[in-house]
């Protein structure tokens, strides 16, 4: 077995002495780590993401399963991105962390790694950092969080909330009983409860073949988190002397493996972007015709929120990953390997019994197909996103006259104005809110429902931006209009009154204005002020790609390369 870190710790040169010293120095024997796999434990532990926060406990016991398969165990910390504290979003951040994690593979003496990700943006860039590197990786996700109770019923952190917000807003809920939500909302450490972003990236990875199977949807108190995590690290301790390395796994197979899983889980539009920038890294062809196709042919088998009624932890009770993909195997493509080292096909031969209420059959199944779906039109050339799984159905064909904002200040200005001069008929238009606009792409795209509209009953209307929206959300909502308008897209010249025709069976988005006054207006249209931002945020929006490419930088050019080559001591 020949190991990358033997770059670092095979010669009795000076630089060897040097490496094997560092080591010494915090404490370990020549014989600790004389010719064992290093495995790095990539740890995104952080005391400001509470879906992350116990992943010192979780990085012990991947240490444990190291040291039991004869590997040596090196942890050390990345950035961590926290939905909630993060501003003005952490998928502003994503590839930050992304190129944190390729690097710290690719500049130390790694033969192996096990990623610990849990909060939406983590997973996807440590996927695609160690896509990069090429370092054989195991993803080990967090888990779900204990969900909370409240007024007798457990909640979805994202999607519960969102309606008791509107509750509040339209008067039907006391600051009293908001109070009391709050006290309640979030019992303890782990991601979001329901088929929200994080919950879809965990069991993309385990479909993706990257996380081992059965890991992805274990509860992040579950004592079994622990012993997956412990598997996982000695899991690495093999793949470091024999791989399949990460761009042996993330192929196109396991791509539109990935794809068919999103749809039948009714999981996050946020993965389209993630799984569009993963096989860009990975230098494999996809795009979201082939995430449409996927979804248009898959039904919703997963019965969890927001799609449906359960929690995530009743989906890995219900026998989680491995059963959904049995179901599924009709669709998938099961000579995809995986890093447990057989094919999907070998692992899905053991049986499982799965809960039917909340894991369904391609014969039985929870939804049509057709629960995520690519608009085009001259309204975005280039691609949109609905998750009609999500929205009203009589709003999936709809013509209705914009109301534009500006941007999400305009936004928050005008949307509770009783002046507003808006109808349930009204198609809600948020732009300056996509990748350069936002900047980040912020989750912004669940525009709220005028509180005038709330208080007449109205809980949904067809909104449209070029912004993301959190996966724990729903309602007629078109996202990631692509060109955005802050690089000139059409969406930039939408005038108030303007109608636009949204039609998700026919796959368009229409604005009923003629091309030329289209170009007209978009030349006339002053140029936004730019905000010269500074630092990163300058780097990030002076390089990043539109949504249909995933929003990562033009600079991670796709990778052909299949090796890893080790640095020069
Ligand atoms: Fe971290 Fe939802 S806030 S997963
Ligand atoms: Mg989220």
């Amino acid at each position: 077995m020949s190991l990358r870190s033997a770059a670092w710790f095979a010669s009795d040169d000076l630089p060897g002495f040097l490496h094997r010293a560092s080591l010494r120095a915090m404490g370990l024997s020549r014989a600790a780590m004389s010719g064992r796999p290093i495995v790095g434990i990539a740890n995104s532990w952080s005391e400001l993401v509470s879906c992350n926060a116990h992943f010192r406990g979780l990085a012990d016991a991947v240490r444990r399963g190291v040291l039991q398969a004869g590997g040596l165990p090196l942890e050390f910390p990345t950035i961590a991105l926290g939905e909630n504290l993060m501003k003005p979003t952490a998928m502003l951040y994503r590839n930050l962390m992304a190129i944190d994690v390729e690097e710290s593979l690719r500049s130390y003496p790694f033969d192996a790694v096990v990623l610990l990700g849990g909060c939406d943006k983590t997973i996807p860039a440590q996927l695609m950092g160690a896509a990069s590197a090429n370092v054989p990786a195991v993803m080990v996700p967090g888990g779900p969080a204990e969900p909370a109770v409240f007024q007798g019923r457990r909640l979805g952190v994202g999607t519960d909330l969102w309606r008791y917000t509107d509750r509040l807003r339209a008067g039907q809920m006391s600051e009293t009983e908001f109070a009391e939500l709050e006290q309640a909302a979030m019992p303890g450490v782990g991601h979001c409860t329901e088929m929200g972003t994080a919950s879809t990236m965990a069991v993309l990875a385990e479909a993706l073949g990257v996380a081992l199977p059965g890991s992805a949807a274990i509860p992040a108190g579950d004592a079994r988190r622990y012993a997956a995590a412990e598997s996982a690290g000695a899991r690495a301790v093999t793949l470091a002397g024999s791989g399949p390395r990460p761009r042996q796994v993330i192929t196109r197979a396991s791509l539109l493996n990935a794809a068919t899983v999103l749809a039948a889980i009714g999981g996050s539009t946020n993965a389209i972007v993630h799984l569009l920038a993963l096989a860009r890294r990975s230098g494999v062809p996809f795009s979201l015709d082939d995430l449409d196709a996927a979804a248009a042919r898959t039904p919703l088998l997963v019965n969890v929120r927001p799609a449906g009624e359960h929690l995530f932890e009743d989906f890995f009770r219900a026998g989680g990953v491995p059963a959904l993909l049995r179901e599924l195997r009709p669709l998938l493509d099961t000579d995809a390997l995986t890093v447990d080292g057989r094919t999907l096909d070998e692992w899905l031969s053991v049986p499982v019994t799965p809960d039917r209420r909340v894991i369904g059959t391609l014969d039985e199944p929870y939804g049509d197909p057709g629960g995520l779906a690519v608009l085009r039109g001259n309204l975005a050339p280039d691609g949109a996103v609905i998750k009609a799984s999500a929205a009203s159905r009589r709003l999936l064909r709809h013509r209705g006259p914009a109301l534009v904002f500006d941007g999400v200040a305009d936004l928050a200005g005008r949307i509770d104005d009783p002046a507003l001069p808006v109808t349930a008929e009204s198609v809600l238009v948020l732009r300056n809110a996509g990748p350069v606009g936002g900047p980040g792409m912020p989750e912004w795209g669940q525009l709220p429902i005028p509180a005038k509209l709330l208080r007449e009953g109205v809980t949904d209307m067809v909104r449209v931006s070029d912004a993301r929206m959190s996966g724990t959300a729903y309602g007629t909502v078109v996202l990631h209009v692509a060109p955005e308008s802050a690089v000139g897209g059409p969406l930039a010249a939408v005038r108030d009154g303007d109608l636009i025709e949204l039609d998700v069976p026919g796959r368009r988005l229409h604005l009923c204005v003629p091309d030329d006054e289209v170009r007209r207006r978009l030349a006339e249209s002053p140029a936004r002020t730019a905000p010269n931002p500074s630092g990163w945020t300058r780097l990030y929006t002076s390089h990043v790609l539109q949504a249909d490419q995933g929003c990562d930088f033009a600079f991670h050019e796709p990778e052909t390369d299949a090796g890893t080559t080790p640095l020069p001591s």
